[in-house]
């Protein structure tokens, strides 16, 4: 038994913040009765404070033409074998009534960056969303774009951005990324988003090419200091004709090791257990929410176009209608003891003035 692994947990447990050194300690000496502790603590938490209901998002994967070339990502630019589309508003707004019928209550809008939506091409899906699903949160994950453009998307009705940190470490973020790209600027939106008002969801892909505990442990360090209302992690998955095709996958092990310690970090965040999770391991989703996620985002996109947006191999879900997956989220849930319910899903914290956020 590791006295001292226990006794960091339990400082964690009890402050919900650890210095760095602890932080790179826990991840380093994972063990099985570690994970186990972390998961029931982790557990017990989010139970305090969502129960057992699960909330779902329905994603909406607009767009897989990008812009950028993320050395990880299955629809990069530079990979020409990839079979581009876009979804035109109307197949959007067909998505939403789709989705609301099957009870969602949170639409997400994501894609690559796709300069063919331009803020007025955007202002006019999310203001029709809005009007027509007032009782609905818009989730928009569509990468960096400069203030002005969120700005104007939050004032059109949108309510939620993700935009993955990806690593918290700026050599890292460069081995990840091409020279384009850029740390600073990543960091400069996720504050934007702050400052404007929206919700913000934060992650990182555990076991990326060249993670190491120290990297896991500043994005642990930076996930206790931005305190995100979302924070989105799953394994990395090795996508073919990438740079990176020939790296190991992250495990289920440590992502859901990883999930009970941020529970007890920001014990209110909304934590998704990932498509990307449930693609390492047929139970990778059970597995996350036992180990402290709430959150589910199941896939609303046309069927037809589902096996395009393969950021990684083997992605699940990509052959079954909405409807499908919907029920057989449903069953997964019902037998390990949660409950998924038709709801907006915000997060349940006090508003403070440090944050800006709206949680209605
Ligand atoms: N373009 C938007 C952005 O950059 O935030 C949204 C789309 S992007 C594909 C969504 C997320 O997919 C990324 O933040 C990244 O963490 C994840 N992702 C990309 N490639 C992946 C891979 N090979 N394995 C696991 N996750 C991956
Ligand atoms: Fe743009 Fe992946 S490189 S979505």
């Amino acid at each position: 038994m590791d006295e001292k692994l226990f006794s960091i947990i339990d400082s964690l447990e009890d402050t919900h913040r650890l210095p760095l050194q602890d932080y790179e300690y826990l991840v380093s000496h994972r063990s099985d009765e570690g994970a186990m502790l972390l998961a029931r603590k982790a557990s017990a938490i989010r139970d305090s404070i969502y129960g057992r209901d699960v909330f779902v998002r329905g994603l909406i994967e607009f767009s897989n033409i990008c812009k950028n070339d993320c050395l990880y990502c299955g629809i990069r630019k530079s990979n020409s074998t990839v079979d581009r589309y876009r979804l035109t508003e109307p197949q959007i707004l067909a998505c939403c009534k789709q989705g609301y019928d099957l009870g969602f209550r949170t639409f997400v809008l994501q894609g690559g960056e796709d300069g063919w939506f331009t803020d007025e091409r955007l202002v006019s899906i999310i203001s029709k969303i809005r009007a027509a699903y007032p009782d609905c949160a818009i989730t928009l994950s569509l990468g960096e774009r400069d203030r002005d453009s969120y700005q104007r998307l939050f004032d059109a009705g949108a309510n939620r951005y993700l935009l993955r940190h990806e690593t918290a470490d700026k050599a890292h973020y460069e081995r990840l990324h091409p020279a384009a790209m850029s740390f600073d600027h990543r960091m400069q939106c996720l504050q934007d988003l702050r400052d404007i008002g929206y919700d913000v969801g934060i992650g990182m892909m555990v076991g990326s090419p060249y993670q190491t505990p120290h990297e896991l442990a500043e994005d642990l360090k930076f996930i206790e200091e931005f305190q995100p209302e979302m924070c989105g992690i799953g394994p990395f998955i090795p996508a073919h004709d990438t740079p990176f095709a020939d790296f190991p996958a992250g495990t289920l092990e440590e992502t859901c090791y990883l999930l009970s310690i941020i529970r007890l970090i920001v014990p209110d965040v909304l934590l998704p257990a990932t498509t990307a999770l449930g693609t390492i391991s047929p139970l990778g989703r059970e597995r996350g929410i036992q180990c402290g996620a709430n959150v589910i985002m199941p896939n609303l996109s046309p069927v037809m176009v589902r096996k395009k947006y393969m950021l990684y191999d083997n992605k699940i879900c990509t052959g079954e209608e909405s409807a499908q997956c919907r029920t057989c989220l449903d069953l997964r849930m019902d037998k390990i003891g949660y409950t998924i319910v038709s709801d907006r899903g915000d997060i349940r914290r006090e508003k403070s003035g440090s944050h800006g956020g709206t949680h209605v």
